[in-house]
């Protein structure tokens, strides 16, 4: 599915965006957009030069060692249904994994974070260590962390930008979570990020 172009002219302070960052556990029913999906996985490691090769986030080698996978939950958009998708940055497309609601899985696979099945969506970036270790040995394990960093940061900001609000989750069993979006094996999860219009913590 092609996804809406990204807008790459918008006003909002970067500062801004750095201040009010903050990891989100509430969220609003109420789902982002299509296009604001589209901001978001492109801010997380879209191609952000003609010719498809530089992107949104540095990479060592441009290697680009990870994967971004969205987790979409509701019904409330008719060219999005509920499932787990597979971002393609060079054609910024989203393929369809498999359809369903995999919200409470993943929480449950979190180690029962049950407040992740409260966004509307998660979005899943893995790694794939053999792309990077290959060319650097051990020393392509830390990059691909500090990659999953970048990539992390992008998506908080932008979904500041966007007037949404992320969480951050590293605690879950890696398997659990690889086979609940139906990931190859080899694409190994590091970071869930639940994405919503955010309510405040208590
Ligand atoms: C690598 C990493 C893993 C994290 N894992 C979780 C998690 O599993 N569950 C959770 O609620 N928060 C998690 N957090 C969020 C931290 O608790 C949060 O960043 C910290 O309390 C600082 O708050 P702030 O992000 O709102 O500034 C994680 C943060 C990072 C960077």
């Amino acid at each position: 599915m092609k996804l809406p172009a990204p807008q790459i002219d918008d006003r909002t302070s970067l500062t801004h965006a750095l201040a009010q960052r903050r990891t989100t556990r509430r969220f609003r029913p109420q789902p982002p957009s299509l296009a604001q999906c589209a901001q978001l996985l492109w801010a997380a490691h879209g191609v952000s030069a003609p010719g498809g090769f530089k992107r949104t986030i540095p990479s060592a080698g441009a290697l680009y060692p990870l994967d971004i996978y969205l987790v979409w939950g509701t019904d409330h958009l008719p060219d999005l249904r509920p499932g787990s998708y597979h971002y393609e940055p060079q054609a910024h497309e989203l393929r369809l994994i498999a359809p369903g609601d995999f919200r409470q899985p993943l929480a449950e696979a979190s180690l029962h974070q049950t407040w992740m099945a409260g966004a509307p969506l998660s979005i899943v970036i893995t790694a794939e260590y053999a792309r990077i270790t290959g060319k650097y040995g051990d020393r392509g394990y830390r990059y691909a962390h500090m990659e999953s960093g970048n990539v992390s940061q992008n998506i908080f900001l932008q979904a500041e930008a966007l007037g949404l609000k992320a969480g951050i989750v590293g605690a879950f069993h890696d398997r659990r979570i690889g086979e609940i979006i139906h990931a190859p094996p080899v694409h190994e999860p590091l970071l869930i990020m639940p994405v919503g219009y955010g309510e405040q913590d208590h």
